[in-house]
């Protein structure tokens, strides 16, 4: 199953077979059965595991690692987080539609009153600030990290559930589509030639993962220590491709991970998952 990387300067499959025009539910038919094609023995479902779904070796002791898992304390000074009231008395359940639960599939949605999309880590903030208190920073590990990873195991059983349902949506939706599929940076890579065309080879010593799946199980706990935001991994893949990157929070990156959640639409949420 495993291949070596191939060069990713040749062409990308997908770009090709996803005009810009196709219906947001046609673009994730077309990557479900791109993968399908190129993997035919792994189901939709496995690619929640990341890289994992292409090395069934590192995937049975992620299994074992997680029967005792190495971020059970921090999960506890989230719930901790989560309980404690802000400045005006309330709590975050209060100000959270159904309380915080069952809800971390629809993000992020598309605000109609606002114009633009709003991720789980925007919905938080705005709390805090109708409710007295400054904004975190977007992406800090302590504090929206913490949170987002206990508020999603309020979600367990969940599934990926976006929405893109008007024009003014659409443009946003088709505006993260072209954040993933534009070749940028010194390197010229598009997040679609590392992790749809070249998914399940090697990079490195690294195997890349499938981009359907990636956005149901952030923030992940990685080497032991550190929680990482999903656009905090934005970043760090447009680093690696030597692309000044954005903020996270920012409209493009918002927009980006609107487009990448809604391709993992149906599959199933997981809570905060470890990484190497
Ligand atoms: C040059 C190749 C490369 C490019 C281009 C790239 N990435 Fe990555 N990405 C990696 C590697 C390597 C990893 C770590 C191994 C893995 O999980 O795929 C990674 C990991 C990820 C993960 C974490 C997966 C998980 O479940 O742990 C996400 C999400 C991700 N990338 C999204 C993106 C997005 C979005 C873009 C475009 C902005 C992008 N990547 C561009 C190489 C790349």
């Amino acid at each position: 199953m495993k291949k070596n990387f191939v060069g990713l300067l040749g062409c990308c499959v997908l770009l090709g077979s996803t005009g810009v025009n196709a219906d947001p539910e046609e673009d994730r038919l077309k990557l479900i059965s791109h993968f399908k094609v190129a993997y035919p023995e792994i189901k939709p479902g496995e690619y929640i595991y990341g890289s994992l779904a292409f090395d069934p070796d590192a995937k049975l002791k992620y299994d074992i690692v997680m029967q005792s898992p190495p971020h059970a304390d921090e999960l506890g000074k989230g719930e901790q987080l989560w309980k404690k009231p802000l400045k005006s008395g309330r709590t975050y359940a209060e100000c959270l539609p159904d309380a915080g639960k069952n809800i971390v599939g629809n993000y992020p949605l598309f605000d109609e009153a606002q114009g633009k999309v709003v991720t789980l880590e925007d919905a938080i903030n705005a709390c805090r600030v109708a409710n007295g208190e400054l904004a975190y920073a977007y992406a800090d590990p302590q504090t929206i990290g913490l949170l987002t990873a206990y508020l999603r195991t309020l979600s367990d059983g969940g599934k990926m559930n976006i929405k893109v349902a008007s024009a003014a949506a659409r443009a946003a939706y088709e505006d993260g589509k072209k954040s993933f599929y534009s070749r940028v940076g010194q390197l010229n890579f598009s997040c679609a030639n590392c992790h749809v065309d070249n998914a399940g080879n090697r990079m490195r010593s690294k195997l890349l993962s499938a981009a359907i799946g990636q956005s149901t199980h952030w923030p992940i706990f990685r080497g032991g220590k550190q929680w990482v935001t999903l656009q905090k991994q934005y970043e760090i893949c447009h680093r690696n491709m030597l692309q000044v990157s954005d903020k996270p929070g920012s409209r493009r990156y918002n927009n980006l991970e609107y487009f990448h959640s809604f391709i993992s639409n149906g599959l199933p949420l997981q809570s905060s998952v470890v990484r190497e």
